[in-house]
């Protein structure tokens, strides 16, 4: 199952750069409405983006928390699933193919770390099971970036 292969590579993984780009090419590669994967960290009140798999590059490579579908999950904390991005106002485009969107946070404790964020061609793509395996992608992230932090703070100490 694609969990089970994420988590072993995030496991498996010397830094969370590596983490976050095997995580898109993992995501985009088994399943099959996932059309553009994007990791976005936040740097200050900035989205940034970190990782990405797709058949082309986002112009959107920095997000002010706020601004766009992704700038809303980043703000509210929360999961947002655009079923038709032509009808919501405050999705930005990037891909004219793009149908339907999902933003998943990235919490560690009570903060935004960053975020996943997926296009689909199809409308209304995203469904409860994708929304439950992302939300377990970030958790797992989250701990990665938790246990790397952890591991430099113990190397300093040495
Ligand atoms: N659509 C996003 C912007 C990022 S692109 O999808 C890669 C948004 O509304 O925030």
């Amino acid at each position: 199952m694609v969990i089970d292969r994420i988590r072993i590579a995030v496991e498996e993984s010397a830094s969370f750069q590596e983490a976050c780009a095997l995580t898109v090419e993992l995501l985009r590669r088994y399943v099959p409405h996932f059309h553009w994967v994007g990791l976005y960290l936040l740097e200050g009140d900035l989205l940034t983006l970190a990782a990405w798999d797709g058949p082309e590059a986002t112009e959107h490579t920095q997000i002010p928390v706020g601004e766009g579908i992704c700038g809303l999950a980043a703000g509210t904390k929360e999961t947002v699933i655009v079923e038709n991005v032509d009808a919501d106002p405050r999705y930005l485009a990037c891909f004219p193919s793009t149908r339907s969107e999902i933003v998943v946070p990235i919490l560690r404790g009570d903060q935004v770390i960053g975020e996943i964020d997926i296009d689909s061609d199809t409308p209304a793509a995203f469904t409860a099971e994708d929304r439950r395996l992302l939300e377990e992608v970030a958790r797992l992230l989250a701990g990665q970036a938790g246990s790397l932090d952890e591991r430099r703070d113990l190397q300093i100490e040495q």
